[in-house]
């Protein structure tokens, strides 16, 4: 995909954000905000027998990138299992939005991210430490559907 059909792609997820709101009853869930900022990002996440994500949605206000990031973030998560998630990295994040990010701007795409290793830690790590990041990814971040 190209510059601008990353850009395009973006503020679409901008404008039409994908999964926004609130389930009725998540299984997990978890707000963070961005402390360069002040925007904050809620994740709920609703789980199969499996472990697999079979609901998300995210809620709260911030720029182009967090929304985009966010609203891009849940339909990619749609049908992960946990061992999935647990190896999703910031590189993930940023080849999924496809521009190049100041750290300030990396902030703003992370979020989501941040939030959703948040909302499932105690699935993923029982003693509550956070998962490493910086392992290789294997999980696939498919794009969302309807975009660009
Ligand atoms: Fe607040 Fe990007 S400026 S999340």
């Amino acid at each position: 995909m190209s510059y601008d059909l990353y850009q395009e792609q973006i503020m679409d997820h901008y404008r039409k954000p994908r999964n926004k709101g609130h389930l009725d009853q998540p299984d997990c869930k978890a707000k963070d905000s961005n402390p360069l900022c002040g925007d904050s990002l809620e994740l709920e996440l609703k789980l199969d027998g499996d472990r697999k994500v079979i609901d998300v949605r995210f809620d709260g206000e911030g720029c182009a990138i967090s929304q985009a990031s966010a609203s891009l973030l849940t339909v990619a998560l749609k049908g992960k299992n946990l061992d999935q998630i647990r190896r999703l990295t910031a590189d993930d994040i940023t080849k999924m939005l496809g521009i190049p990010l100041s750290p300030v701007r990396l902030k703003c795409a992370l979020l989501s991210l941040d939030v959703l290793r948040l909302a499932l830690r105690p699935l993923l790590e029982p003693n509550g430490s956070p998962p490493t990041s910086d392992e290789p990814s294997s999980a696939s971040m498919e794009q969302g559907a309807g975009s660009a």
